[in-house]
């Protein structure tokens, strides 16, 4: 039997309680859409930071040409920065190879309470299937349990994040026994009436609205399109440099 956690922010986590778990980090507008798109396009690494100062600080230390500064604030992209948080700027032309110190409002932030995770995936409904094979596939997960990371929005609640939270978890109910505790049935039945038109969804969330306003109608398309990258990025301890690729 497979305990699931569900948190619908990264705010109130302690990091020491992820310890040794089995973690799944959903922003699917956009960071975890974003880092599943990079690692897709033979990106070296993604380094994920909560600060903008914590990630100048990083490129200082390993200034390279094969390292670049990503992200956004407020959706934008950072002044000085190389790439924002796009899922489509992220093309092998320009990420192959490199080491990208990401920062983002919330997706990088839920990343970071996960550095002592006994393993670490990065999802959204690009990698829906993907990644609910990697969890079925995993030996140790009902040692370890499950807890999904919702990054939310501004330390709060998102729709979009907690319908992939439980798409995901409907996914594994199909082949693991799960022990649903309160947060988990509650996406559940979220994923339930809101699952059905992921695109809708996206467009009608308080996120996906100021994405469209501030010109990225495009990403929430893009975002939306369920299963179109079978890839899972692996983040270990901080840094995500595997990732498990599917046919
Ligand atoms: C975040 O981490 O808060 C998001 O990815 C924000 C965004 O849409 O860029």
């Amino acid at each position: 039997m497979i305990t699931v956690k569900v948190y619908f922010s990264p705010a109130t986590l302690d990091e020491f309680d992820l310890r040794d778990k089995t973690i799944v980090v959903i922003d699917v507008l956009r960071a975890s859409t974003t880092i599943t798109y990079a690692m897709a396009a033979g990106a070296r690494e993604v380094i994920p930071v909560a600060s903008v100062d914590q990630a100048m600080k990083i490129v200082g230390n390993l200034f390279s040409t094969a390292t670049m500064l990503c992200g956004e604030r407020g959706g934008k992209r950072i002044e000085g920065f190389r790439l924002g948080n796009s899922p489509s700027e992220y093309t092998r032309e320009i990420v192959e190879g490199k080491s990208l110190i990401l920062t983002t409002t919330n997706g990088a932030v839920a990343l970071t309470k996960a550095k002592y995770a006994r393993h670490c995936y990065v999802s959204s409904f690009v990698n829906l299937s993907a990644s609910a094979r990697v969890l079925a596939e995993l030996n140790d997960l009902e040692e370890t349990g499950l807890v999904i990371i919702c990054s939310g929005r501004e330390n709060d609640f998102s729709l979009e994040d907690a319908t992939c939270a439980g798409a995901l978890l409907s996914l594994l109910m199909q082949v693991k026994e799960i022990e649903l505790t309160d947060s988990a049935r509650t996406v559940l039945s979220i994923a339930k009436e809101y699952g059905g038109d992921i695109l809708r969804t996206l467009q009608n969330s308080d996120h996906g609205k100021h994405l469209a306003q501030i010109g990225f109608a495009e990403d929430i398309i893009t975002s939306a399109k369920v299963d179109s990258v079978p890839l899972v990025p692996v983040m270990d301890q901080t840094v995500i440099k595997k990732k498990i690729v599917f046919d």
